[in-house]
């Protein structure tokens, strides 16, 4: 429940990237028969969801602190990831490559599409089948198998985050080089190789367009710390630049979110590191900038609902592109309803800014189209209503407390 109030004004400690960072990392845990300790990583569902498939395949897991997860792979992998579980979280696909590399097999239901795309896998499929893994799809499960995976060269037709992590996961035990051509090079990548690397991988060039993975034999399980959530700092950012006010985010890197600031700041916002953080400042009515949303280092598809939220009450009129899913602009009728007046045609918003929202009831679709009719709220008149915030828990922790925390008017009732 979201009611409009003064600037925003505060200083929030950013959590760690549990949803797009720990998911990840939580599989790559089932490299090392082992203990593995995941440090910052705040409970958001869909780590928990994670957590629950990698029981399904016989780890131990286990939450051992507010910001602690413990893995414990030693055991024999047997199981399978679940139907149930995979639809509910499809970063559940990220145990095929680590499972590959260790059982030589896997078992993985297949993920259907979502509110956001179509989002197929034939990127993975391709890339494991040039390590040497024979896949088929059999009654809506994934079967994978191989006698050994091998280094390959593969070349990603576009660069996927996720074929870029299985890929990358799968390869650090196959037998040679492989070199993964056209990777994504978001920060997350990043942070999975440093990872892999401690565990004794030898994974080169992540965070560039090419990757290239010497395979190792075996590796040890080591304690790991998850970054700060850059998607969460830039809705924060933008939660400001929609009320007004000066804030400060703690844990965060302003170097991972270069675009958003970029373009924040052409919009007339400040927006400047600080030695722990980013800090940031707005005073007026945001000018409409044009939008168009690209792998890293572009204008993340995450930031793109609560960007359109921004430019809905901007000065002008924005075109807004989404270039990486085919179904992104869900939400923009729920903005509509607000009073929004923003048209969609296939992949392009045209945004025209409106002095003010109205509040309404509304729901919510995915996780960054909940947060993004929060932000709505913010400069709407009355009460706005976000029906379906299991959504935004998927991702955020604790989204209203933060918002709270720099003097918005944000209140959720449990279990809502
Ligand atoms: N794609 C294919 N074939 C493939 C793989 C992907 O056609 O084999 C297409 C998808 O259909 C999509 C595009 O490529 O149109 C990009 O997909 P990508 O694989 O990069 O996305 P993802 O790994 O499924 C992650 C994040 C998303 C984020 C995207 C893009 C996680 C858990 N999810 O998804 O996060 O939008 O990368 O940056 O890390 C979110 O946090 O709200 C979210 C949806």
């Amino acid at each position: 429940m979201v009611r409009p109030g003064p600037p925003l004004s505060g200083v929030v400690r950013v959590s760690g990237a549990a949803k797009n960072s720990g998911c990840k990392q939580l599989a790559a845990a089932l490299l090392a028969p082992g203990v593995t300790v995941i440090r910052n990583a705040p409970p958001v569902s869909d780590l928990d969801v994670m957590m629950d498939v990698l029981r399904a395949l016989g780890a131990a897991v286990e939450r051992t602190g507010d910001e602690e997860v413990t893995v414990d792979a030693s055991g024999p992998l047997e199981g399978e990831a679940p139907y149930e579980l995979v639809t509910r979280m499809r970063a559940s696909i990220n145990v095929l490559g680590p499972l590959l590399a260790r059982c030589r097999r896997a078992r993985v239901a297949m993920p259907g599409g979502d509110n956001i795309g179509s989002r197929k896998l034939d990127m993975h499929f391709r890339g494991l089948e040039a390590m040497g893994a024979d896949l088929s799809v059999v009654h809506g499960f994934i079967e994978a198998r191989c006698d050994r995976l091998y280094g390959a060269r593969v070349v990603l037709d576009f660069p996927s985050v996720g074929a870029t992590e299985n890929l990358l996961t799968a390869a650090v035990l196959a037998k040679g080089t492989t070199v993964i051509e056209n990777a994504a090079r978001e920060p997350e990548i990043t942070d999975l190789a440093a990872f892999v690397n401690r565990m004794g991988g030898q994974v080169i060039g992540a965070g560039t367009s090419t990757i290239e993975i010497d395979g190792v034999e075996e590796l040890l399980a080591v304690d790991t710390e998850l970054m700060g959530d850059r998607i969460e700092a830039g809705t924060l950012l933008m939660a400001c630049g929609i009320a007004g006010g000066e804030i400060e985010l703690q844990g965060v890197r302003l170097e991972h979110l270069e675009m958003v600031v970029m373009k924040l700041g052409e919009m007339g916002m400040r927006v400047s590191p600080t030695p722990d953080g980013i800090w940031a400042l707005a005073t007026k009515r945001l000018q409409s900038v044009d939008i168009a949303t690209l792998p890293y280092p572009g204008f993340a598809t995450d930031f793109m609902p609560m960007a359109v939220a921004l430019l809905s009450v901007a000065d002008g009129t924005a075109i807004v592109t989404e270039n990486v899913f085919d179904a992104r602009f869900g939400f923009v009728d729920e903005l509509n309803r607000m009073g929004a007046d923003i048209r969609t045609e296939g992949r392009h918003a045209v945004v025209r800014g409106v002095p003010r929202l109205s509040g309404a009831p509304v729901r919510a679709s995915d996780v960054r189209a909940g947060a993004a009719l929060v932000l709505a709220g913010l400069a709407a008149d009355g009460e706005t209503t976000v029906l379906d915030r299991r959504h935004v828990d998927r991702g955020y922790v604790d989204f209203t407390g933060k918002l709270r925390a720099l003097g918005a008017d944000v209140t959720s009732a449990e279990g809502e």
